[in-house]
């Protein structure tokens, strides 16, 4: 296993309010009274006891069976017995049967995570955390946790122990690993404990990982593997975990998936068909693991070059069917507006997009207003008692904000129906 070197300079945190991005966008959040929100994508993340609401999706609606069960049962008196109990009777368990007897305890384990981040300070992210069981153990005055997971109950949990043992910098976040709330290269080292199996797409999972961690920062793992010892031995078993929406690899496969996941230094340790690897994010790795990501394309083009395109887009799309179709301009110049509009409103209503962000509501009442503006100006510019250069003027300027809040439009459109 690796044990991370110090690092040679103090490592300055970011203050609180720059830890979150958007999960779908990944742009910079802006704080609402109970919330945060995105401007580019117009979408609004709650915040509930404390702890902000990042999931994109409804949980009860996913394909992956493990999902639904938590949004299922996430915040019943059942799942909130059971992240009560779960250090304490769960975990050892776990240990004992999945590890072998008495090979190995949570102690132990958080002992060899701890090794593998070693002395880094900073910030440091516990994916699928739970009740922020490996966090809670790592965090200091020096050193920040941010902890996420789909529960709401264990995270709840989690903070109720923070709370009572006065344990400083640890934070809860609701979020799925797919799709993290945080900036790229925000991390100094990422855990992630006795979740990896959990997840439907391992690769996509550690990619995204990567995307929010420093460059050659340390990845610690805990997971379960296939071996021949200890409970995953038994095929019974790993089909219940593979019919759940997760996976069992072998250390063979979990190092292929961590390596294409943009890690390099894969060093695995093992008790039983418990699996502890550690691994360090490769020097370029951000960009290998947002390669072909049409978000990121999306987000990169500036809004000049967004404004340049859709006009230049749509001036040729309406002078070929003006001169194929006989049409005069401004007619097809109205019907291009109005299905711009009914997409921008039509998107307003997908699930999970939007609760009460500013930004949405905003570009519909300036596109509306540019294009009745537009629309208004251009027939008053068609009667001949009022032809004239101020209605003509008028109707350009019109035309011209109309064309602003359609390149809006259309990137408001692409970034929702982007997956
Ligand atoms: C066995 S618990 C591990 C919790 C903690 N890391 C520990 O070791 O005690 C697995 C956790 O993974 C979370 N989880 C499963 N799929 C997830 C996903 N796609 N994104 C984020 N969390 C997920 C579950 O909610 C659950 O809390
Ligand atoms: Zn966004």
């Amino acid at each position: 296993m690796i044990s991370a070197s110090p690092l040679a300079e103090p490592v300055v945190a970011p203050a609180k309010d720059q830890w979150y991005a958007c999960p779908v966008c990944k742009q910079n959040l802006e704080p609402l009274h109970d919330g945060l929100s995105c401007r580019v994508c117009a979408r609004a993340w709650p915040i509930m006891s404390g702890i902000p609401d990042f999931l994109p999706v409804n949980l009860r609606e996913s394909r992956n069976r493990s999902l639904r069960v938590v949004g299922n049962w996430d915040s019943r008196p059942m799942f909130d017995f059971m992240a009560s109990v779960y250090e304490t009777w769960i975990y050892p368990a776990v240990c004992n049967l999945y590890g072998g007897w008495r090979s190995t305890s949570l102690q132990q384990l958080v002992h060899d995570i701890s090794e593998i981040v070693g002395s880094r300070d900073g910030v440091i992210l516990d994916v699928a955390c739970g009740p922020g069981t490996y966090g809670r153990r790592m965090a200091s005055a020096s050193r920040t946790v941010i902890g996420v997971d789909i529960c709401m109950s264990m995270m709840q949990r989690g903070a109720r122990y923070v709370e009572r043992a006065h344990i400083p910098n640890v934070h809860f976040a609701r979020a799925q690993v797919e799709a993290l709330p945080f900036q790229a290269g925000l991390f100094d080292a990422a855990i992630c404990a006795g979740s990896l199996n959990h997840f439907s797409d391992v690769v996509l999972a550690l990619r995204e990982i990567n995307r929010t961690m420093k460059a050659d920062a340390p990845l610690a793992v805990m997971c379960f593997a296939l071996i021949n010892s200890g409970l995953i031995k038994y095929k019974s078993i790993r089909d219940k975990a593979e019919k759940g929406g997760g996976h069992i690899y072998s250390v063979v496969d979990f190092a292929r998936c961590v390596v294409e996941a943009g890690f390099e230094e894969f060093r695995p340790h093992t008790y039983g068909s418990i699996l502890v690897f550690s691994a360090r994010k490769k020097t370029g790795g951000e960009l290998a693991g947002r390669k072909g990501d049409p978000h990121l394309v999306v987000e990169k083009l500036s809004p000049i070059a967004w404004l340049f395109g859709t006009t230049l887009v749509t001036g040729l799309l309406m002078a070929f069917a003006g001169k194929s179709l006989q049409v005069p301009l401004a007619f097809i110049h109205k019907i291009l507006a109005l299905v711009c509009l009914f997409l921008l409103i039509r998107a307003v209503g997908r699930p999970g997009a939007i609760h009460e962000p500013p930004a949405f509501p905003a570009a519909i009442a300036v596109f509306a207003a540019a294009f009745l503006a537009s629309f208004a100006t251009g027939v008053m510019e068609s009667i001949p008692a009022c032809a004239g250069a101020l209605w003509l003027n008028l109707h350009r300027v019109a035309s011209a904000v109309a064309a602003v809040a359609c390149a809006v439009a259309v990137r408001f459109i692409v970034l929702a129906a982007l997956p």
